[in-house]
């Protein structure tokens, strides 16, 4: 299968940046405040950074096609993932990636739990239309993850791995399950791993375990400088993926 634009540009990003920042924007309010630090994030990080993953505080605090503008503007030099961890069936999350796609989103998040026949096909089918790309969740950072999810997660590799994602959600906080996923996947899957700062696991913990991505919100967004902060995880990127263990 060809490598997807998406996949393309993330990782020319990665490359040329330097960075494997995934910034996780979940600002929320006012809607004109919201875009404003929107603006503010894409101008003072955005060429630090790898994507921007924005989530539902955001969409449901500014709507959709206050998106549109944000998002055009910053597309050429960003990649914008919609974290809405889609989780219904096959017809509605076809509209909902159509719009989300349509608004300027280069990927969304679905989970890969609700299994392709029937449900994950929809978000798929708008993807190849659109040549946009798909992520999908195969365990989540927190806890309970273990209890539904996690005895699944060769599956919804395989899942993955067979209906062509781009790439996977798996959680720093248990860096065995990437280790696994990795194992699974190889490289034909990226690996993005939340968990890492305000959930508790440290930085670079995801890339020690083999993650393409760390997706990183709180710690950034709630620095009083985040761009000093966004540095220090890229020091401390460099810092694990120089010991090679990457
Ligand atoms: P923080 O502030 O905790 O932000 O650094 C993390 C971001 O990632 C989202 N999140 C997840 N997304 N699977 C996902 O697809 C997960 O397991 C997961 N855990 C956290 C969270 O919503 C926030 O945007």
């Amino acid at each position: 299968m060809l490598e997807s634009l998406f996949k393309r540009r993330i990782l020319d990003n990665a490359f040329y940046r330097k960075s494997r920042i995934v910034l996780a924007f979940d600002e929320y309010g006012d809607s004109d405040a919201v875009l404003n630090r929107l603006h503010q994030f894409c101008e003072q990080l955005g060429e630090h950074l790898a994507g921007i993953k924005i989530g539902y505080p955001t969409i449901l605090s500014t709507g959709l096609p206050q998106l549109k503008k944000p998002l055009s503007k910053f597309s050429g030099e960003n990649v914008f993932i919609a974290d809405v961890k889609m989780a219904d069936i096959s017809f509605t999350n076809s509209l909902i990636a159509r719009l989300l796609y349509e608004t300027g989103f280069d990927a969304v998040i679905a989970h890969g739990f609700i299994g392709y026949e029937g449900g994950l096909e929809g978000v798929f089918k708008e993807a190849e239309k659109l040549k946009r790309g798909v992520v999908i969740v195969v365990s989540m950072s927190h806890v309970g993850s273990v209890e539904f999810i996690d005895p699944c997660v060769e599956k919804l590799v395989q899942t993955a791995l067979k209906h062509g994602a781009d790439g996977a959600v798996a959680p720093a906080t248990r860096i065995r399950v990437v280790k696994r996923v990795r194992e699974i996947a190889g490289s034909r899957l990226l690996i993005f791993t939340p968990g890492v700062g305000a959930q508790g696991a440290p930085y670079g913990a995801g890339l020690l375990a083999g993650a393409d991505f760390e997706i990183i919100g709180r710690s950034i967004t709630g620095s009083q400088n985040p761009l000093d902060t966004v540095l220090e995880v890229k020091r401390e990127h460099d810092r694990v993926l120089a010991g090679g263990a990457c």
